[in-house]
């Protein structure tokens, strides 16, 4: 799809990754991007700028209601990002408790399938794009986030059913695969780390070229990903060395 006058929506706007996604697609032309933020008031540094482009959105992606009114109020919508994550990195064994590992799979996995599902008939009406945010680790399970890879897992199985089921109207559905990027979150993932905006680049690209796809975002996500595809089994039994640390 092409982004100029596109009417975009990206959770988890206010930092990270979302933020980025926010000031591309300001610069590449886009007519409208609601700017979706659990807690709108740390929306202030994307909003500084006052371009009347940029709407500001209340929204928890755990949240129904939230999710229901979004899709109300948001009824234009061209291209959906579901860029909000969590992650706590820990082991599936050492985790205190499974709240965590619930948390990501809610922020992870229920969230943009709730979004999905929201969207889809908004989408519907001129075919529309829908980004999911997943991970090099839905392909390979790291233990020390152990229980958020298995949320990004399940969140690059629901990406390819959902662009089945959607192709029949006209959306393009894209996986973003990326390695450990320079975020909050990315911090507690050793160097060297991709910048995010390779990351949004690699997609808007690929997203205006009109791939149905996984974009494998980064030359340094692409060197990952091409070792994997060479030896499955030894990249992923080099992962399995990597555990969870107590301090
Ligand atoms: N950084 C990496 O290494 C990396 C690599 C591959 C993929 N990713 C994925 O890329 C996406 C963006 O990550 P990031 O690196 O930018 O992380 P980040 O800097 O930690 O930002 C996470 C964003 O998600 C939002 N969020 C969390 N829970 C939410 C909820 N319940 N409802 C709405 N928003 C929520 C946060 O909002 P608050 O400010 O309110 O907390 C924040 O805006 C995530 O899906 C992540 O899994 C990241």
């Amino acid at each position: 799809m092409k982004i100029e006058n596109a009417v975009a929506l990206v959770t988890g706007a206010n930092r990270g990754i979302g933020r980025i996604f926010v000031e591309e697609l300001l610069k590449r032309g886009v007519g409208k991007v609601y700017v979706a933020a659990r807690d709108t008031t740390s929306l202030c540094d994307v909003l500084k700028s006052g371009d009347r482009r940029l709407v500001a959105l209340p929204l928890d992606v755990t949240d129904p209601d939230q999710v229901a009114a979004a899709a109300s109020v948001a009824n234009d919508v061209t291209l959906l990002i579901n860029n909000a994550g969590y992650a706590a990195f820990d082991g599936a064994i050492s985790a205190a408790d499974l709240d965590d590992a619930r948390m990501e799979m809610e922020v992870n996995y229920f969230g943009p399938l709730a979004l999905t599902r929201a969207f889809a008939p908004v989408l519907a009406k001129t075919g529309g794009a829908v980004v999911n945010m997943l991970s090099m680790l839905s392909l390979i399970s790291l233990p020390m986030a152990a229980t958020y890879s298995a949320s990004k897992a399940a969140g690059l199985s629901l990406t390819r059913s959902l662009r089945g089921e959607l192709a029949a109207q006209g959306t393009q559905v894209i996986g973003v695969l990326a390695v450990q990027t320079e975020t909050a979150m990315g911090a507690k993932l050793p160097e060297p780390r991709l910048s995010p905006l390779e990351v949004v680049t690699d997609t808007l690209n690929a997203l205006e070229t009109g791939i149905n796809d996984e974009v494998i975002a980064g030359a340094q996500t692409r060197a990952v990903h091409q070792a994997f595809v060479a030896d499955p089994v030894k990249v992923q039994a080099m992962m399995l060395t990597r555990l969870p640390q107590r301090v």
